[in-house]
């Protein structure tokens, strides 16, 4: 082969690892960002990386398009591995066009999309864009959609990773919003539909990009994201770890990673972690941690609706998502936020065969007119039809409160969960002592000498009828009352129980969440 053959090569490929130039990487490093090739040299195992397409050039003509045309476009594609497993990556390239999206742009992202699916491994987008490439017109909307196409067609198939690490505006915001987890980067990384200025325009509201669509925002007002992170580093870290607890695909069972951390291990400090006043909180990140393989719990939205918790951990080495009512905020009650947050979460792990864990201390729904007008009724239901149809391992314990129709939402035995178990401080029952007493026994305290006396009496024999976990065990509506300090020991003889198996919804086109 002619050295001249390799020179060109060589010519083309460099033109296409430089992007939009010396001065434009500069300008990009300058505002605290990587490259994008640095950061999927970051993000995947060193030297992993098989770039395809870096060849691929627009095909505009207006606007003098045609004359700055720069080899890969504005999107690095390709694939690699994470801890050795294969994954497939693009990377939106913003000194090229500020990583707009032209038709070419889309076509590279689609094609890993489909070989993702193919070959049944995650697809991670490290999205940095000044949205559609407005010299294109029309097929860069295109070229959106059939990227959603996609992005919908591979939901619930192989795990969809959306980081933003610069603007992500318009219709753009929706190719994350369909994926599975968007982590965003603090101070550099904004989602919104319309910016700060047609905000202003429209509504005559005053608004920074940070308070409107950054980092902080989105990962706890309005839960579009699910973690925000320090800096780009910390969010391809964190990425990585995500993926360690997640299959490559739906038909594969998550990756087991053998513990040091024993499987018989009790731990006797849960024992006195649920104070004996049933007002005073307690924090259930604290028992999770010590019940979990050595106390690694990796929140999931851990800033949005904190009153309910969730995440991944391993238990014997095996992963389980975890979903727990945090008595800390709000008293653990169940509202809208909560709901959502918590039923996205049950559906993901479903999806990908990740066991369900639950953790419940919860008094009920959130009551209120703002609850009630906002729709709690259906969102509510959607983490109740998230519980009813998910077919993974499901094990509850019940901590301390399991009152209402909360109690048959949180993985209840009435909706398919395997094993239900609860520590000596449950309470479970229609509601709590003192609220059951004021309603059916109203008329004889309106009529009792001494009212206060009488009612403390009613609340005691209420509370020793019912605010134990014995009634609901009496009826196997809890397989067993366990020592809290045996909950890691059961939970793993119980994931293990459950290792084969096997349940089925009907057959149907798909069903119909209260969305
Ligand atoms: C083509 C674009 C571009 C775009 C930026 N550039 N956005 N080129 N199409 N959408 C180019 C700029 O011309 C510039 O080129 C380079 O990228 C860097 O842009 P700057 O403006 O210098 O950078 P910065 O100051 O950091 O501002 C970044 C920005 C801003 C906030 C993203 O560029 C911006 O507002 N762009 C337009 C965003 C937008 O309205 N997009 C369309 C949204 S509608 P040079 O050559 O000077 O380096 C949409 C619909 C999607 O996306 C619908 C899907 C269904």
């Amino acid at each position: 082969m002619a050295d001249s053959n390799i020179e060109e090569l060589q010519r083309i490929r460099a033109l296409s690892q430089q992007g939009g130039g010396e001065e434009r990487i500069k300008k990009h490093k300058a505002a605290g960002k990587m490259t994008a090739h640095e950061r999927i040299d970051l993000l995947l195992d060193k030297g992993s990386f098989r770039e395809i397409d870096a060849f691929v050039m627009h095909r505009e003509t207006n606007f003098g398009m045609w004359d700055r045309r720069i080899p890969g476009d504005s999107v690095v594609t390709g694939w690699g591995t994470i801890d050795g497993r294969l994954v497939y990556v693009f990377s939106q390239d913003f000194t090229v066009f500020g990583g707009s999206l032209s038709m070419v742009h889309a076509e590279k992202v689609c094609k890993i999309m489909d070989m993702a699916m193919r070959n049944g491994a995650p697809i991670i987008g490290l999205n940095d864009s000044g949205g559609a490439r407005i010299q294109e017109g029309v097929v860069s909307l295109g070229g959106y959609a059939d990227i959603f196409l996609r992005n919908t067609l591979a939901s619930g198939v192989v795990p969809q990773i959306s980081a933003i690490m610069g603007p992500c505006a318009g219709g753009a915001v929706y190719s994350p919003a369909l994926t599975d987890y968007i982590f965003m980067v603090k101070n550099t990384s904004h989602m919104f539909i319309t910016g700060p200025d047609v905000v202003k325009a429209v509504t005559g509201e005053d608004v920074t990009f940070e308070e409107l669509g950054g980092a902080i925002t989105h990962s706890s007002v309005s839960g579009v994201a699910h973690l925000a992170t320090e800096s780009e580093a910390d969010c391809l870290y964190l990425i990585r770890e995500l993926l360690s607890y997640l299959p490559s695909n739906n038909m594969e069972d998550p990756p087991f990673r053998s513990s040091s951390d024993d499987a018989l291990r009790t731990e006797a400090a849960l024992d006195t972690l649920v104070p004996d006043n049933p007002n005073k909180p307690y924090d259930i990140k604290d028992a999770i941690r010590l019940i979990v393989d050595n106390s690694n719990f990796y929140e999931i939205q851990p800033d949005y609706a904190q009153n309910i918790v969730v995440g991944y951990a391993r238990l014997g080495g095996f992963p389980v998502g975890i979903v727990a009512n945090q008595p800390m905020v709000l008293a653990g009650v169940l509202d809208i936020n909560a709901s959502e947050k918590a039923g996205r979460f049950v559906r993901f792990c479903d999806s990908f065969n990740i066991p369900l864990i639950v953790f419940e201390d919860v008094p009920g729904f959130l009551p209120g007119v703002d609850q009630e007008h906002g729709g709690i009724i259906r969102h509510g239901a959607k983490l109740l039809y998230a519980f009813c149809e998910a077919t993974v391992p499901k094990i509850t314990v019940v901590t301390r409160k399991a009152y209402g129709g909360a109690y048959c939402v949180m993985n209840s035995k009435h909706i398919r969960a395997d094993l239900n178990l609860a520590w000596p401080t449950a309470e479970i029952a229609v509601m709590g002592a003192e609220g059951a007493v004021n309603i059916i026994f109203r008329r004889e305290l309106a009529e009792a000498d001494d009212p206060v006396a009488r009612r403390n009496e009613l609340v005691e024999e209420y509370s020793e009828r019912f605010a134990n976990p014995y009634a609901a065990a009496r009826h196997g509506y809890v397989d067993d009352v366990i020592e809290p300090n045996q909950t890691r020991p059961r939970l793993i003889n119980a994931l293990n129980m459950l290792q084969n198996k096997r349940d089925n919804n009907p057959p149907k086109k798909h069903g119909n969440i209260p969305l």
